[in-house]
């Protein structure tokens, strides 16, 4: 489902170059779940950003779904992103000018402009929303609803539209550790149903003690852990 050979990512600031990534290898395959660990800076949400084709590697190759990602093809990059990728960030980003069921339907809304012709729209955005366990905050605004509830209407974005791949950065990150445990077992349980492939980064232990194939970022290289 993913495949990354040789990725370097390098930033310049105030004069400075930050060797993020230095030669990254990585297959995921269908339906496989792993994590992305290592410090704060390590690079962890530069990879994400790269697999997640929002971000450009400096050199490397890089396929998703068995295409190969030419990063000078910006409409066919979209394309891909917005057919493939679900995204779940730490920090939501729910639109907060509309309604959960409106930030559900978004990225179908997104497809359509691209052409691509999607049925039911509202109908799918309220299945997710039922299976995440928001039927009952359609019509709410995210200023209304608590951290849990948007942490699982992000959940129902990043799905909606049959994602064949999702892509957590710290999906945890912001929740008390009964919402973290709840929001884990949701992730658990979509997948099982689903099987999309799931790539979560995570600092928090009792998560990346559950993911059946973990890797470390350390020095720009990404290492196996095994347990
Ligand atoms: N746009 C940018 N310009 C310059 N430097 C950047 C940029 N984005 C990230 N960096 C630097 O690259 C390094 C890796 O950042 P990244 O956000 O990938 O780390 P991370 O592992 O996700 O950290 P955290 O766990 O704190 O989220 C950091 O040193 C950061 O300062
Ligand atoms: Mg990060």
């Amino acid at each position: 489902m993913v495949k990354l050979e040789n990725i370097y990512k390098t930033y310049i600031s105030e004069g400075e170059e930050i060797h993020v990534l230095n030669g990254i290898d990585l297959e995921v395959e269908k339906g496989e779940i792993i994590s992305i660990e290592g410090a704060s800076g390590s690079g962890k949400s530069t990879l994400l950003n790269i697999i997640g084709i929002i971000d450009k590697p400096d050199q490397g190759n890089l396929w998703i779904d068995n295409i190969k990602i030419d990063v000078n093809q910006q409409n066919k990059l979209d394309e891909i992103r917005a057919l493939k990728i679900g995204f779940i960030f730490q920090h939501y980003y729910l639109l907060p000018d509309f309604n959960i069921l409106e930030n559900v339907m978004m990225p179908l809304w997104i497809m359509q402009k691209r052409n691509v012709i999607i049925d039911n729209i509202q109908k799918q955005a309220k299945e997710l929303l039922d299976l995440v366990g928001l039927s009952h905050r359609l019509y709410y605004y995210p200023s209304q609803i608590s951290g849990g509830e948007m942490a699982r209407a992000t959940v129902a974005r990043a799905l909606v539209g049959n994602k064949k791949l999702i892509l957590a950065d710290e999906p945890t990150g912001n929740l008390d550790q009964e919402n973290s445990y709840k929001i884990i077992d949701l992730l658990w349980n979509l997948q099982k149903k689903l099987q999309f492939t799931l790539i979560i980064v995570t600092h928090d232990r009792e998560l990346a003690e559950k993911i059946p194939k973990r890797y470390k970022l350390d020095n720009g290289k990404l290492q196996s852990i095994v347990k």
